[in-house]
């Protein structure tokens, strides 16, 4: 064989060999940074579903109802962990039975040692915001909010209040909380109505986180 020939053949394959060796180089690489890309999206969503600022919880406690359906309305809108207070002694009609001095709600709710206890636990430690739920009785939080800050350490988190009532404002639970512990964040919650929607809490949510 003519001697150019086989250098042409050698300069043909050396070019080949290179050029398939610079596009798989180059194929991996792109792969690499459309990980990297990918990794860095699933981290922003993880970090959007916690908020900006932290874990969310919504805890709540409510005897008939209408409480746990705006804690559904809150969760819906931050994507925060839902937890209801349970009573050791579920509320009964009769305990609930404002228009009775002797009804336990309101036996409770005159003596500023009342703690009722509490059936589950609940873990807050993970928890950086907790929004906070309850029906106003008789202007104010019921016992077993106290009882629930007794027995969870929520210094240094922010705590935002919310509550349910026929009519009555938040503000006097707000003062009771703020007075009951110094160490939280507390933020000015809000009263909602049994005909709350989601475009409601929606607004209320976002208002809070900007
Ligand atoms: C013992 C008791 C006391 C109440 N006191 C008040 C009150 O002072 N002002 C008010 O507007 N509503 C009062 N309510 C009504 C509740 O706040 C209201 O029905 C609330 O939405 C119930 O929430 P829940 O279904 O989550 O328990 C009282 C209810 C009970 C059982």
């Amino acid at each position: 064989m003519n001697k150019k020939i086989i250098i042409l053949i050698v300069v043909v394959a050396i070019i080949a060999v290179g050029g398939f060796g610079f596009w798989f180089m180059s194929s991996n690489s792109n792969k690499s940074v459309k990980k990297t890309n990918n990794t860095n999206e699933k981290s922003k969503v993880n970090t959007n579903n916690e908020t900006s600022n932290g874990k969310v919880a919504i805890i709540y406690f409510s005897a008939t109802g209408t409480t746990r359906k705006v804690a559904d309305l809150i969760e819906n809108a931050t994507g925060g962990d839902s937890i209801e207070i349970e009573p050791k002694y579920e509320y009964t009609d009769a305990d609930l039975d404002y228009n009775k001095n002797n009804s336990r709600a309101n036996k409770e709710q005159n003596d500023s040692k009342a703690r009722p206890e509490i059936q589950n636990n609940i873990e807050t430690d993970s928890y950086d915001v907790i929004y906070l739920g309850y029906p106003i009785w008789w202007g104010d939080v019921p016992k077993i909010i106290l009882t629930f800050l007794d027995t969870n350490d929520l210094s240094g988190k922010k705590v935002i209040p919310f509550c349910t009532s026929g009519s009555s404002s938040i503000s006097e639970s707000l003062d009771t909380l703020k007075n009951y512990n110094k160490d939280i964040n507390w933020i000015d919650g809000k009263r909602f109505s049994s005909e709350t929607t989601q475009d409601e809490i929606n607004d209320w949510v976002n208002n809070i986180n900007n």
